[in-house]
C-alpha cells in the first residue's frame, strides 16, 4: 500500500492591513491582523521512488514543478532536516481562489511543512516551523501559526492574539485577479490617506467585541486599486453590508472581499443571493488556533 499524507491548508483573511514603509531589500513593512478560516485546500503527499517532486491538481494552470510553493516546501524541508521523501507526488485539491489575497499558495507551502514534520517525526516546534516557513514567503509563517495573529515586519513577525470567537464569514471573489508585487508598487506611487486603527482593532479582539472588530476592518490596498476595480470591490462590500455583514473589506492584495457576520443563517442566505447576482461566493467560519501535532 502506498503511504499517503493528508493535510488541510486553511485560507487566511486580513482583518486589517497597513503598509508602513519600504525596507532596503525592497519588501514592505506591514502591520496586519490575520485570521484563519476553516475553508481551504486539501493536500495529499504521496512519496515515490523516483521522479523528484511534482504537483497534480484540479486547476489546469497551477504550476506543477519548482514554481509551485508546495514543491519548494518539500525541498526546503528535506534540505533543512534531512528527512522527508526524496521524490513525491503532491496532490492539491484547490478550493481557495487563486490570486485572491487569501494566502492560497502560502497555506499549501505551510501545510506541506506541517505534514512532513509530523509524519517524519522531525520534532520541530511551531517556532522552528515558522522560521523555516519564512524562507518560502512572507505569509507562510502565519499559515503555520493559524488562528488570530498580529503580523509585523514583512508579515513574518507574529504575535498571537485572543482567538476571535468562531464567526460566520462570506468570501466573494470578483472575476479579476490581483498581483501582490504590482499592488505594492501601485501603493508606492500614492500617498496613503487613511490607515486602519490597528491598535484599536487589537484591543477589540482581545476584548472579544465582534462589533468593534467589524468597525475596524480596513485594508490600505483598496486605495491602490484602479478606479474600475475599486468600484467592483466597493460594490461587493456594500452588497455584503446590505445583506447583514457587520463589516466588510478586501483581503490581502485582493481581489477577494469578505464580510464578517454575526448570524450564520444570514451569511448563508447572503451567499445564495450573491451567487444569484453572479458573484462567486463561499460560506466559511473563522477558525481558532490550528491543531498542530508536532
Ligand atoms: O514574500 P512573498 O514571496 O510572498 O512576496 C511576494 C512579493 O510581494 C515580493 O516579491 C514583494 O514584491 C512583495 N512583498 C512586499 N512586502 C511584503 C510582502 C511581499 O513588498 N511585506
Amino acid at each position: 500500500m502506498t503511504m499517503e499524507i493528508r493535510e488541510k491548508a486553511f485560507a487566511k483573511l486580513n482583518i486589517c492591513l497597513d503598509v508602513t514603509g519600504k525596507m532596503e531589500d525592497g519588501y514592505h513593512s506591514i502591520r496586519s491582523v490575520m485570521q484563519s478560516v476553516s475553508f481551504g485546500d486539501d493536500i495529499t503527499i504521496v512519496p515515490k521512488d523516483k521522479g523528484g517532486y511534482y504537483v497534480q491538481s484540479n486547476i489546469k494552470y497551477l504550476p506543477t514543478g519548482e514554481k509551485n510553493i508546495a514543491v519548494r516546501a518539500c525541498r526546503l524541508f528535506r534540505q533543512e532536516t534531512g528527512l522527508g521523501p526524496e521524490h513525491a507526488l503532491i496532490i492539491i485539491d484547490k478550493k481557495i481562489p487563486i490570486c485572491g489575497g487569501l494566502g492560497g499558495g502560502s497555506t499549501d507551502g505551510a501545510a506541506v511543512l506541517r505534514a512532513l514534520n509530523r509524519e517524519y517525526k522531525a520534532g520541530l516546534d511551531k517556532a522552528g516551523l515558522e522560521a523555516m516557513a519564512s524562507k518560502l514567503g512572507s505569509d507562510v509563517p502565519f499559515c503555520i501559526a493559524g488562528g488570530t495573529v498580529f503580523a509585523e515586519g514583512r508579515g513574518d513577525r507574529l504575535t498571537r492574539l485572543t482567538p476571535l470567537p468562531e464567526s460566520p464569514v462570506v468570501i466573494c471573489k470578483p472575476d479579476f485577479t490581483s498581483s501582490t508585487p504590482d499592488l505594492f508598487a501601485a501603493l508606492d506611487r500614492i500617498k496613503i490617506k487613511v490607515r486602519p486603527d490597528t491598535d484599536g482593532l487589537i484591543d477589540a479582539i482581545n476584548k472579544g467585541d465582534l462589533m468593534e472588530v467589524a468597525r475596524r476592518m480596513f485594508n490600505v490596498f483598496e486605495d491602490a486599486l484602479t478606479k474600475n476595480r475599486k468600484t467592483v470591490i466597493n460594490g461587493i462590500k456594500s452588497r455584503l453590508l446590505d445583506l447583514g455583514a457587520l463589516g466588510a473589506c478586501m483581503s490581502g492584495s485582493g481581489s477577494a472581499v469578505y464580510g464578517l457576520f454575526y448570524s450564520g443563517e444570514q451569511a448563508r442566505t447572503a451567499v445564495e443571493i450573491l451567487e444569484g447576482e453572479g458573484i462567486e461566493s463561499f460560506y466559511t467560519v473563522t477558525s481558532q488556533e490550528l491543531d498542530l501535532s508536532v
